[in-house]
């Protein structure tokens, strides 16, 4: 199957954590670790995101820098919760918005509202742990996606995971600890023994601010 390259992009505490256990994550790292984050926006044809992540941030999800191209935004959303009134949705004349949700969905009222305002809707199959990361990604292909920045949160990458498409890791750890109450930067991945966990090799690792930034294949 042709899919685009994916690269999971985590801002995360020494313990793992990408948000308080209320959602609040804004902000886990420090200003040159973010503007490292923007930079990586401009360099990849689309960015996705899970559902909690756009309800609860709020976010544009742009690059906000004049010179640097806005990516598509990608939502995965069953219920398409995203509402009219969100960022996303309010700019997305502008720069490209695909929400993924579950088939019978894409015709619901609240779909109509988005389709209105320039948010493309796509129906795909809904599988046990949420929509078909696979088919979504053929279908992201098929749209002219070859690099997807995935920002998370944790359930998502979870879902990127298990399915065995995670190309690229850029993980920013934060000299901050949020404790067991605080959210996943990856949710559960089911894994029973240690001989099926994957190692991943590092690429390099390096300083940037108070942050340390290091990358994986
Ligand atoms: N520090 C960081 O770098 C960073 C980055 C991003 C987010 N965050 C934080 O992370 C928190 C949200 O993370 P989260 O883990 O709770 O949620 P999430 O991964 O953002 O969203 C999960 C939701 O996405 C939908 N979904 C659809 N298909 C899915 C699939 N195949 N796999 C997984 N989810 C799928 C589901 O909702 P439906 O059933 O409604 O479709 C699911 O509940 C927020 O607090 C945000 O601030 C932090």
């Amino acid at each position: 199957m042709s899919r685009p390259q994916v690269t999971l992009k985590l801002a995360t505490s020494l313990d793992g954590k990408i948000a308080l256990s209320n959602g609040q994550s804004e902000w886990v790292t420090g200003e040159k670790a973010r503007a490292q984050g923007r930079l990586f926006r401009g360099a990849h044809d689309a960015i996705c995101i899970g559902a909690n992540t756009a309800v609860l941030d709020n976010p544009q999800l742009t690059t906000r820098e004049g010179d640097l191209p806005n990516p598509m935004r990608v939502i995965f959303d069953s219920h398409a919760r995203l509402s009219p009134d969100s960022n996303l949705a309010q700019t997305a004349k502008d720069v490209p918005v695909v929400l993924f949700c579950e088939t019978g969905q894409d015709t619901g009222k609240d779909a109509l509202a988005l389709t209105a305002l320039g948010v493309q809707i796509i129906g795909l199959p809904k599988l046990e742990t949420g929509l078909d990361i696979i088919a979504a990604l053929s279908g992201l292909w098929r749209l002219g996606v070859e690099t997807l920045l995935l920002e998370g949160g944790g359930q998502l990458a979870a879902s990127f995971m298990k399915a065995g498409v995670i190309d690229r890791i850029e993980w920013f750890r934060a000299p901050i600890i949020l404790g067991g109450d605080g959210r996943d930067a990856i949710g559960s991945l089911g894994l029973k023994t240690m001989q099926s966990v994957g190692r991943l090799s590092r690429v390099s690792i390096q300083e940037i601010g108070d942050d340390i930034w290091e990358t994986y294949a």
